[in-house]
């Protein structure tokens, strides 16, 4: 039988294991509105449900007075517990040990937890909050790192990966993040950079803040590296886990059903009379997806960034769907390289976790330009024509207006295995709008008439009701149908269920090549 001094010894050590690096720099981490990794723990987890692991874990490093410097679980915290009761392995490292740098056991502690979560197949969350490789561990860090990328790799497309920023991190510190499915960083007190500002200095001899250079709003709006930015930590927190609530545990599973009151069959008057009159009008496609799907809730990832697409999850009928929507409030929803790749990547998970795809579509074609052109916009482009041709999930369309050129040929047609196509009777699907075709097949005409002007007036408005309708298309079976604006909520539920047991594939390959 233990003894109580046993029991005290115990119970003593893990009290010193909960402090970190100490109540001082609890307290100066505190200081700058910041929480503790156990803080933060105690705020993603279930009450009362995390279990730690390797909380006696020291480092093993002599050099540079380390021997000196010792804290119980080293500079991360790692464990599990479950989120709305599911389970959920967790690390959040700490800042208060040698500003939570990554070294040998600290990367042996979070390969412990990936491995477990993949041998359970639950989520992996990472709260990052890190220096880096640790400095005086020299290359034993390195390895560490590359262990932890290994891991990332491995586990895409198996068990969902959500890495949450809660404040300075460089160096490998972001490419673990970067290999994980979605980012969320904190307004105003999280930063990642490959290099900080004093390295920018020495090399580049710019001058730059650490909110320039890698804030929350330079990755959601600019590079596009953060998928969410919360205003605080536990908004942060609070996020990961209503994100967590669309998404299944593991690649075998199904996303969760979620029972709802909102009637399958509801229908939206509002939407017959959404579409603008004149065809170069804008309008928000987020009015069509609040309006049609459960509850008008709208998970939007990638909120601030190439706001010309729009993608995000939500459910219908209780099933988790991601929509990809074109934005017609934005550039016109032209397509361009960032929102290829935004949309891209959102499909290809989608696709890897059994979530079926809605997309809405009202695209003008891809965005002309030098700018464009240089920047690549051929091999974005392909990248989403090709997370769309791979996809297997049920996918599910609606044109709503515009389908136009390539564009049309991206957006989940049936052509590339679309499985059901619904357009609205102001849908407009041919290779170029009414303007550009006339100019260019009938320039010769339009030149030698007698008044230019109305003779290009007479052939657009020919061309428009020739081509720029849903039937041209529907008469070949390109749609499925053509429906009612109001009857589009019902419409998607029942393909959705129609598609529930839908089974598709791919050829046997290795994988294949992306036009990355
Ligand atoms: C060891 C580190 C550390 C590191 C910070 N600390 N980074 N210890 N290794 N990488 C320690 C500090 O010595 C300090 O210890 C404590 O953490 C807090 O750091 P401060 O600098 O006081 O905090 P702050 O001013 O908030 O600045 C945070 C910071 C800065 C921006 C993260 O510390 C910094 O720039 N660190 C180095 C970043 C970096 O270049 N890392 C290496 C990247 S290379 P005390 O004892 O005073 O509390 C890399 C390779 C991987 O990661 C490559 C993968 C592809």
């Amino acid at each position: 039988m233990a003894t109580d001094s046993q029991f005290d010894a115990l119970r003593q050590l893990k009290e010193k294991a909960k402090l970190g690096g100490g109540l001082d720099r609890i307290a100066a981490h505190h200081k700058r509105g910041r929480l503790t990794a156990r803080e933060r723990l105690d705020l993603l987890l279930d009450k009362g449900s995390f279990r730690e692991v390797d909380a006696f874990v020291t480092h093993r490093t002599t050099d540079f007075g380390l021997s000196q410097q010792q804290y119980l679980a080293d500079s991360v915290v790692t464990g599990w517990g479950t989120v709305a009761g599911r389970l959920t392995f967790v690390f959040s490292q700490d800042f208060t040990v040698f500003g939570g740098s990554l070294g040998e056991v600290h990367s042996e502690k979070i390969c412990k937890i990936m491995d477990m979560a993949m041998k359970s197949g639950a989520p992996v969350i990472g709260l990052n909050d890190s220096g880096g490789a640790r400095i005086q561990e020299g290359v034993v860090s390195l390895g560490g790192y590359a262990d932890i990328f290994l891991r990332n790799t491995l586990a895409s497309g198996v068990i969902p990966q959500i890495s949450a920023i809660m404040g300075p991190c460089a160096g490998g510190a972001v490419y673990s993040p970067a290999l994980t499915d979605f980012i969320f960083m904190v307004k105003n007190s999280s930063y990642m950079f490959v290099t900080g500002p004093d390295v920018v200095k020495s090399v580049t001899h710019e001058d730059v803040t650490f909110e320039d250079l890698g804030g929350a709003g330079v990755h959601s709006e600019t590079s596009g590296v953060c998928h969410y930015v919360a205003e605080n930590e536990a908004d942060a927190l609070y996020l990961i886990r209503k994100l967590l609530a669309y998404l299944p545990q593991n690649n075998m599973e199904d996303p969760p059903f979620v029972p709802t009151s909102d009637d399958p069959l509801r229908t939206e008057a509002v939407l017959d009379t959404l579409i603008p009159d004149n065809p170069n009008k804008p309008y928000d496609m987020k009015d069509v997806i609040r309006l049609v799907v459960d509850d008008g809730d709208f998970f939007e990832i990638h909120e601030r960034y190439a706001t010309n697409i729009v993608v995000g999850f939500a459910r219908l009928g209780g099933h988790t769907v991601g929509l990809i929507a074109n934005q017609p409030a934005v550039l016109a929803g032209v397509l361009d390289i960032n929102a290829s790749e935004k949309a891209a990547r959102f499909i290809r998970f989608c696709d890897c976790f059994n979530i079926p795809l809605v997309t809405f579509e009202d695209v003008p074609g891809f965005m002309p330009g030098t700018a464009q052109e240089r920047g690549g916009i051929i091999r974005s482009g392909a990248k989403l024509l090709y997370a769309y041709c791979e996809a297997t999930v049920p996918k599910l369309t609606v044109i709503t207006r515009k389908a136009y050129g390539g564009a049309y040929d991206v957006m989940s047609p049936k052509h590339i295995r679309g499985d059901l196509n619904l357009a609205w009777p102001t849908a407009e699907i041919a290779v170029m709008g009414p303007d550009g075709a006339v100019n260019i097949i009938f320039r010769k005409e339009i030149a030698e008439a007698e008044d230019p002007v109305a003779r290009k007036a007479e052939l657009v408005r020919e061309y428009r009701e020739k081509f720029a309708n849903p039937y041209v298309a529907a008469s070949r079976g390109y749609v499925d149908d053509v429906i009612e604006p109001h009857e589009t909520r019902a419409r998607l539920i029942n393909g959705l269920e129609m598609l529930q047991n839908k089974r598709d594939s791919n050829p046997q390959k290795k994988h294949g090549n992306i036009p990355l």
